[in-house]
C-alpha cells in the first residue's frame, strides 16, 4: 500500500512511518517543520527513514499547498500533523492552532474527497476532546467539552472527519490518543521534561499536587492502532489508551527507580490542564483488535534509555 503520513517528522508520525516501511508499505511523508521545537530533533526523528528507498519526504504546508498531487498516488492517509501542546494554545498563538489543526485538516479532507480512491483516512485525535471530565473512564459516547483551545481545535478537526464520512462516505477513523510517550517524545511533554531533569540532577517541576492521573500510552501501541485502523473495516471514533493510568506522583516514583533520585518542586496548576484522563478502550478492542502491549515501567525505561543516549550518558 502507498501511504501518506502527515507530520512525519514529529514524534508519532516518524514512528508510524518506520513501522509502515517495516511492514512493506511505501510512505510519502509530509512535514513543514514548524518551529514548535527544534528542527534538529525532527531531523533526528527522520534519520532512519531517509535511508529507506520506499520513503520519500515533502516539506509541503498542509494549510496552503495544493494537496491533490500529494494524494494522487496514495491509498491511505495517516493525518498526524498538528500544532500540539495544551498550555501554549491560549492567546495569540491560537491562530496557529486553527491553521495547522482545523484548516489543514479541512483541506486534506477536501483533497481526499476529490481523490475518490482513498481507502482510509486515519486522524490523530486526542483525549483532550473530553476536557475536565468527572466521569471516568471516558467512553467514545461521553460528553466532549474541551478544556483548552488546543482541545477545541482537535475536536473541530475530528468533527470535520466525521462530517466527510457521513456526507461523502470518506472512510475516516479518528483515534483519540491518551498521553503518548516513548523514545522521541516531544520535549515539551511531562515525561520528557521529568526525565531530562532527573538525568541532569535538576529539580522536576510539577504543576499542581501531582495527584492528577493520566492514561499513558506507549508509542508502539498507538502505531499498532493506526495499522489496525488501516487494515480493518472499522470507521468512526475510538479511544486509544495505554491501560497504564497512574498519578504523576506514582509516575515520578517509578522514574526514581529507573533513573535516579527525583527532587520535586511544585508549581500552580496550569490553565487548560485536566485533572484525570482514563480511556475505556472496549470499542477499539472490538473493532480494531487494539490491545495495549507495553506496560508503563517497560515503556518509561525505554524512554529513559533514549534520553540518556541523547544526553551522551551511557546506560
Ligand atoms: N503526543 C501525544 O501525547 C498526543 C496525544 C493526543 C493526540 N496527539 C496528536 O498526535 C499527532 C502527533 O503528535 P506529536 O506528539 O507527534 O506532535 P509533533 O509536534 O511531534 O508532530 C507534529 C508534526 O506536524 C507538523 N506540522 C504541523 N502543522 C503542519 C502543516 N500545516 N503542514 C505540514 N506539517 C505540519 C510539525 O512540523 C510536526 O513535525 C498530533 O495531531 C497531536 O495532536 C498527540
Amino acid at each position: 500500500m502507498r501511504c501518506l503520513v502527515t507530520g512525519v517528522a514529529g514524534f508519532i508520525g516518524a514512528h508510524l512511518a518506520e513501522r509502515l516501511i517495516e511492514l512493506g508499505h511505501e510512505v510519502l511523508g509530509v512535514d513543514r517543520f514548524t518551529d514548535y521545537y527544534g528542527r534538529e530533533i525532527k531531523e533526528g526523528n527522520l534519520a532512519r527513514l531517509l535511508g529507506e528507498p520506499r520513503f520519500s519526504l515533502s516539506t509541503a504546508d498542509l494549510a496552503t499547498a495544493d494537496l491533490r498531487p500529494l494524494l494522487s498516488t496514495c491509498e491511505v492517509i495517516f493525518h498526524q500533523a498538528a500544532q500540539a501542546g495544551v498550555r501554549p494554545s491560549w492567546g495569540q498563538s491560537f491562530e496557529g492552532y486553527l491553521r495547522d489543526n482545523v484548516l489543514a485538516t479541512q483541506r486534506l479532507l477536501e483533497a481526499a474527497r476529490a481523490h475518490g480512491q482513498v481507502r482510509k483516512l486515519v486522524y490523530a485525535s486526542s483525549s483532550s476532546v473530553y476536557g475536565d471530565a468527572d466521569d471516568v473512564p471516558m467512553h467514545e459516547s461521553s460528553r466532549t467539552a474541551p478544556h483548552s483551545p488546543y482541545g477545541v481545535t482537535k475536536l473541530a478537526a475530528e468533527n470535520l472527519c466525521e462530517l466527510y464520512r457521513r456526507n461523502f462516505g470518506l472512510p475516516t477513523v479518528s483515534l483519540r490518543y491518551f498521553t503518548v510517550y516513548g523514545p522521541g517524545q516531544r520535549p515539551d511533554m511531562a515525561f520528557h521534561r521529568f526525565i531530562a531533569a532527573v538525568l541532569k540532577g535538576e529539580t522536576v517541576r510539577v504543576h499542581g499536587d501531582g495527584e492528577q492521573t493520566r492514561d499513558f500510552t506507549y508509542v508502539s501501541d498507538v502505531v499498532q492502532a493506526n495499522v489496525e485502523a488501516m487494515e480493518g473495516g472499522a470507521v468512526g471514533v475510538f479511544n486509544i489508551g495505554g491501560g497504564s493510568r497512574v498519578s504523576l506522583n506514582e509516575a515520578l516514583r517509578l522514574l526514581g527507580d529507573l533513573a535516579g533520585p527525583v527532587r520535586v518542586e511544585r508549581g500552580e496548576p496550569q490553565a487548560g490542564d485536566v485533572r484525570h484522563t482514563w480511556a475505556d478502550t472496549a470499542a477499539a478492542r472490538a473493532a480494531l483488535r487494539y490491545v495495549p502491549r507495553v506496560p508503563l515501567r517497560e515503556g518509561l525505561a525505554a524512554q529513559v534509555a533514549w534520553q540518556s543516549r541523547r544526553l551522551g550518558l551511557a546506560r
